[in-house]
């Protein structure tokens, strides 16, 4: 991982909203290029105008390209070397998730959040780890969740995913130990960002739970705290004193308890919301 005094040339994927955005400004005084990756152009420009405004030294390149797919993917790779852009972080934010039972859900939807959270973030990673190799000391961060420690209903797709993500950075940490690339994940609680806007099924209700304050946390914090844990070398960071004591007490009760408790609030939330809208 680059030390404080050395300048970031940072990937980001999601970079036109939420998280990724927040990365972005929080990135930019360090930094003296960055590479924004999303499917929106149009946010894409918005978010460039604003940092170079704010940082005129800064030079942000901007891709439109969706991670999903291998041509979006060698569309990332075709701007790298368009630019001469050599990586240093690469941080794997894009990702989205589905509100609702896994029955009602639309199989596009579900494969969307399979290709994006897992398959885009492992093959990039892939793709692009001979270059952050080449620029070591370098790092990569992975925004799991903290719905990743737990089998979700509802969310059950997305908390798979999630689960993934976590297992999967912590086993790449290990093998990239030695090798000086920092590999770490973000898992943070309900963030108020688009997510939930995107999760949300049309006519459906919110069952991200964010109405649970203790488990929330501001998009600049979140973002701060993963940074931090990158470059202090920690495996994972779950930001905020609720989502780290919800990941301890989820990863210290036994699964038959955990079950239990899910299920009570899976009861209690089909008779608040009795029919479940289908996905979009
Ligand atoms: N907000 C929360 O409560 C929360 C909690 C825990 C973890 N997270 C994780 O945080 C990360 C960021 O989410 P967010 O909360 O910032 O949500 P968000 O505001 O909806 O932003 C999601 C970003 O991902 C991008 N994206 C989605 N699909 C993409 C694709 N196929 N290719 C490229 N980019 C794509 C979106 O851009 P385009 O639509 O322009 O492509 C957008 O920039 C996600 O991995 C999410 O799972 C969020």
């Amino acid at each position: 991982m680059p030390a404080p005094s050395l300048r970031f040339q940072p990937i980001i994927t999601g970079a036109s909203a939420g998280l990724g955005v927040e990365f972005a400004r929080q990135l930019a005084p360090r930094s003296t290029r960055m590479l924004l990756v999303a499917r929106r152009a149009e946010f894409l420009t918005v978010v460039a105008a604003d940092l170079q405004a704010q940082w005129p030294d800064l030079d942000v390149v901007i891709c439109p390209a969706d991670v999903a797919t291998e041509a979006g993917r060698v569309a990332i790779s075709s701007s790298l070397e368009r630019h001469q852009f050599a990586p240093n972080l690469l941080i794997n934010n894009a990702g989205l998730g589905d509100y609702g039972s896994f029955e009602t859900a639309s199989a596009e939807r579900i494969q969307q959040q399979i290709d994006v959270n897992i398959t885009g973030l492992v093959m990039l990673t892939h793709r692009l780890l001979p270059q952050l190799k080449a620029q070591r000391p370098s790092g990569i961060l992975n925004v799991s969740s903290l719905a990743g420690t737990i089998p979700l209903p509802e969310m059950a797709i997305y908390a798979a995913t999630k689960a993934f993500v976590t297992s999967f950075t912590e086993a790449l940490r290990i093998e990239l130990l030695d090798q000086g690339v920092t590999v770490s994940a973000v898992c943070p609680g309900p963030t108020p960002t688009t997510f939930s806007a995107v999760a949300q099924r049309t006519g459906g209700q919110d069952t991200n739970r964010s109405g649970q304050t203790f488990l929330r946390m501001p998009n600049d914090a979140v973002v701060a705290q993963g940074l931090a844990a990158l470059e202090h070398q920690q495996a994972t960071i779950y930001p905020g004193w609720g989502p780290t004591i919800a990941s301890q007490f989820f990863r210290l009760i036994p699964r038959w308890l955990m079950r239990r408790l899910l299920t009570r609030r899976l009861h209690k939330d089909r008779a608040a919301h009795p029919s479940p809208p289908k996905s979009p």
